[in-house]
């Protein structure tokens, strides 16, 4: 297995772990005044919005990154997040998931979690799941079993060995398995699946966690045109269960899937519409063209 299989992993556990946060955390202690960690399921939708960023930027050694950016994300909302190479994407999913501290700005899951005072493992079990571009499932093992694994809770050695799926688990799985249309690959391991259909079990195993709200960056890159298209299929079926915010290049992928479309540019919002909208604009138009 590789490091970054392994972090993956070590991750996803730690992300399933339920953690009391009266201690001190990652995060510096800032979560303690709140008492408790919120659970997923209680995202306070009140105001229309899963996800909400005002102002935030992050500087790298000088380089502002992210400058003064803000948008939001209503529940159910596919959005797409499109932008030239350097724009800044994948460092926003960096902030949202706590990997990357913003230098300034505000952050919130709901109208009521301020994600900046929680750190990656706990905004993972908050309900906020991400998928890196390359696909990190367990390749020695088989389909049905990454599934499986993925809701595994970290109470040492001897509870996972005798870890037993519950019905209602069972029945997640077997839907799991049916959205990403992996059916006929149970038992095949997931080594020698495809590049798309490794994709696909990695975001079932997101799926297996219920996520709220899914990050997901540069999903089609290195698939088939077929596997494109199937995985089109899949974030629409996902739309409205969960929200999701969806970074990629591909714009015929775009197109199929979109409503609303923002562009993003030097760590801004540059343009926000229909796809036609923002491709009908000249500052799109520009920084496309123009680099
Ligand atoms: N940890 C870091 N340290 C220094 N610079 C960084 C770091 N992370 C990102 N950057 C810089 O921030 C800018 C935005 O990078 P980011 O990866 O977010 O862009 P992107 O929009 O995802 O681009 P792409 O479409 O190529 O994936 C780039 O100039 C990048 O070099
Ligand atoms: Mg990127």
């Amino acid at each position: 297995m590789t490091p970054d299989l392994m972090e993956a992993g070590a991750q996803r556990t730690q992300a399933l772990e339920v953690r009391q946060l009266s201690g001190a955390t990652d995060s510096g202690g800032r979560s303690a005044s709140y008492g408790r960690l919120h659970q997923a399921g209680e995202v306070d939708l009140t105001h229309g919005r899963i996800l909400y960023l005002e102002d935030v930027s992050v500087s790298f050694d000088g380089f502002k990154a992210i400058n003064k950016l803000s948008l939001d994300i209503a529940p159910g909302e596919l959005r797409c997040i499109i932008g030239p190479n350097g724009a800044g994407k994948t460092t926003m999913m960096d902030i949202i998931t706590g990997k990357t501290r913003p230098d300034e700005g505000q952050v919130f899951f709901g109208s009521t979690i301020d994600l900046l005072r929680y750190n990656e493992p706990e905004i993972a079990q908050l309900g906020i799941g991400r998928k890196f571009q390359k696909p990190t499932v367990f390749e020695h093992l088989n389909v049905f079993e990454n599934l499986e694994l993925a809701l595994k809770t970290h109470k040492g050695v001897r509870a996972s060995m005798f870890f037993k799926l519950d019905s209602a688990q069972s029945d997640r799985l077997a839907d799991v398995i049916d959205t990403i249309q992996l059916s006929d690959s149970v038992f095949r391991q997931a080594g020698n699946l495809s590049h798309g259909q490794k994709q696909w079990l990695e975001i079932g195993m997101l799926l297996m966690q219920d996520p709220k709200l899914l990050l997901l960056d540069e999903p089609v890159a290195g698939m088939t045109d077929q596997e494109t298209a199937r995985t089109a299929e899949l974030f629409l079926t996902l739309k409205g269960k969960h929200s999701l915010m969806v970074v990629e290049h591909d714009m015929s992928f775009v197109r199929t899937i979109s409503d609303i479309v923002t562009v993003l540019c030097d760590g801004a919002v540059l343009a926000q519409g229909t796809l036609d909208q923002v491709q009908a604009d000249e500052r799109v138009i520009e920084v496309y063209l123009g680099r």
